[in-house]
C-alpha cells in the first residue's frame, strides 16, 4: 500500500515513575483506513491516545498526526484531529444542537461554518432528529454518537475514538460500528478497543498492544494466518463412534497434541485437538482411530480464531493455563 500513513507513531514510550505504561512503541495508521487498537484493559491504550491527542507529552519517542509533531506542532495536530475520549463528559442540561455550536466556538469556528457543520454531522451520526433534545434526555447510544459528531465536528481528517462502544448495548454497540464502518474513506480512524468482535468487523489493520508493548500488527487475514503458523489455535474436529473417555485419553496420549476435549458425546462423540496437526499426524490419528475399532465419521479443521491468538499473547500465563 502506498499510502502516505496520516497517523505515525516512532518508539513512543510514558513512563509513571518506573512504570512503563507506554513501552517504546511504533506503528503507523494509513490514510482513509480503519485501525482496532486492541488490547485488555490496563494494556496502554488510553495512555497512547492522550499522547497522540496532544493531552500528555511522551517521555520519549516522537508522534506525527497528518505530518504534525504532537509535541513541537500541537495546534496543527488538534486541527487534523477529532478524538472521543475514554469518558466523553458532557454538558447534561444543553440541548444537542446547542452544545454542538458551544464546542464549535470553543475551537474557534465561525458561526456560519458551525451552523452548516451541525447540520452535516447530526446527519451523518444519525442525530438529526434529536437536534433540539436536551443531553439528559439520550439514551446512552444516543451520547455516544453526539459524541462522534463533536469529534466530527471541524471536520479532522483524523479520528481518534478511545472504547467509543464501552456501556452500550448490543443494538447500540451495532450502530455505532456502522457508523464508524461509514466514517472509513472520508476520514482516517484509531479505534481503540478491548473487544476483539469489534475489530474484526470495521477494522483492516489491527495493532494488538498488551502491557505496554505492540505485540502484533497486520490485517485480521494476517493476524489469523500467524496463529496458524505458530500451530497454536489450530483445530481438528473428530467424530467418531466410540467410549468418549477412551477416545479423549487415547487422542491426548499421542504426542504432539497439546489438548483434546469433548464438545459432545451422544451416539457420536465429537472431540476438539489442538497441538501440532500436520499431515503426519492426521493419518497418525487415523490409523490409531481404526485400530481401536471406533468408526470415523468426519475430520475436520476448524480455522485459527483470532479471538485464541490475542488471548495467547496477551496473556501468556492464561493461555498456559487454559
Ligand atoms: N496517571 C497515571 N499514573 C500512574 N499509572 C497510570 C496512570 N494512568 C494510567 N496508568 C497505568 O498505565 C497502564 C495503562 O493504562 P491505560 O493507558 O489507561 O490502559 P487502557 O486504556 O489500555 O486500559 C495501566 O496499568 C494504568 O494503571
Ligand atoms: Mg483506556
Amino acid at each position: 500500500m502506498s499510502q502516505p500513513a496520516e497517523i505515525v507513531v516512532e518508539q513512543l514510550t510514558k513512563a509513571y515513575g518506573k512504570f512503563l505504561a507506554v513501552d517504546n512503541i511504533s506503528f503507523a495508521v494509513p490514510k482513509g483506513m480503519v485501525v482496532g487498537f486492541l488490547g485488555p484493559n490496563g494494556a496502554g491504550k488510553t495512555t497512547t491516545i492522550r499522547m497522540l491527542t496532544c493531552f500528555m507529552p511522551p517521555t520519549s519517542g516522537t508522534a506525527r498526526v497528518g505530518g504534525f509533531d504532537v509535541f513541537h506542532d500541537s495546534l496543527k495536530v488538534r486541527k487534523n484531529l477529532g478524538y472521543l475520549p475514554e469518558n466523553a463528559p458532557l454538558y447534561l442540561e444543553m440541548r444537542v444542537a446547542e452544545y454542538l455550536h458551544f464546542r464549535g466556538r470553543l475551537r474557534g469556528m465561525d458561526r456560519g461554518s458551525i451552523k452548516k457543520r451541525i447540520d452535516e454531522v447530526t446527519e451523518l451520526c444519525w442525530l438529526s432528529d434529536r437536534k433540539r433534545w436536551p443531553i439528559s434526555k439520550l439514551s446512552k447510544g444516543y451520547r455516544q454518537r453526539l459524541g462522534i459528531a463533536d469529534a466530527l465536528l471541524h471536520n479532522p481528517p483524523v479520528l481518534v475514538l478511545d472504547e467509543p462502544t464501552v456501556g452500550l448495548d448490543p443494538s447500540q454497540i451495532r450502530e455505532t460500528r456502522k457508523l464508524i464502518a461509514n466514517l472509513a474513506g472520508l476520514h482516517t480512524v484509531l479505534l481503540s478497543t478491548h473487544i476483539l468482535s469489534e475489530v474484526e468487523l470495521v477494522c483492516r489493520k489491527v495493532i494488538i498492544i498488551g502491557r505496554g508493548k505492540i505485540l502484533a500488527q497486520g490485517s485480521p487475514e494476517e493476524l489469523k494466518q500467524q496463529c496458524a503458523q505458530r500451530g497454536s489455535g489450530a483445530r481438528l474436529v473428530l467424530e467418531l463412534r466410540g467410549p468418549a473417555d477412551q477416545i479423549r485419553t487415547a487422542l491426548a496420549a499421542l504426542p504432539g497434541i497439546e489438548q483434546a476435549r469433548i464438545i459432545s458425546d451422544n451416539a457420536v462423540c465429537a472431540v476438539e485437538l489442538s497441538g501440532k496437526l500436520d499431515g503426519a499426524m492426521r493419518e497418525q490419528i487415523a490409523a490409531m482411530v481404526q485400530q481401536r475399532g471406533w468408526a470415523l465419521r468426519e475430520m475436520r479443521s476448524a480455522g485459527a480464531s483470532l479471538e485464541e491468538f490475542f488471548v495467547q499473547i496477551t496473556d501468556p500465563g492464561a493461555a498456559a493455563a487454559a
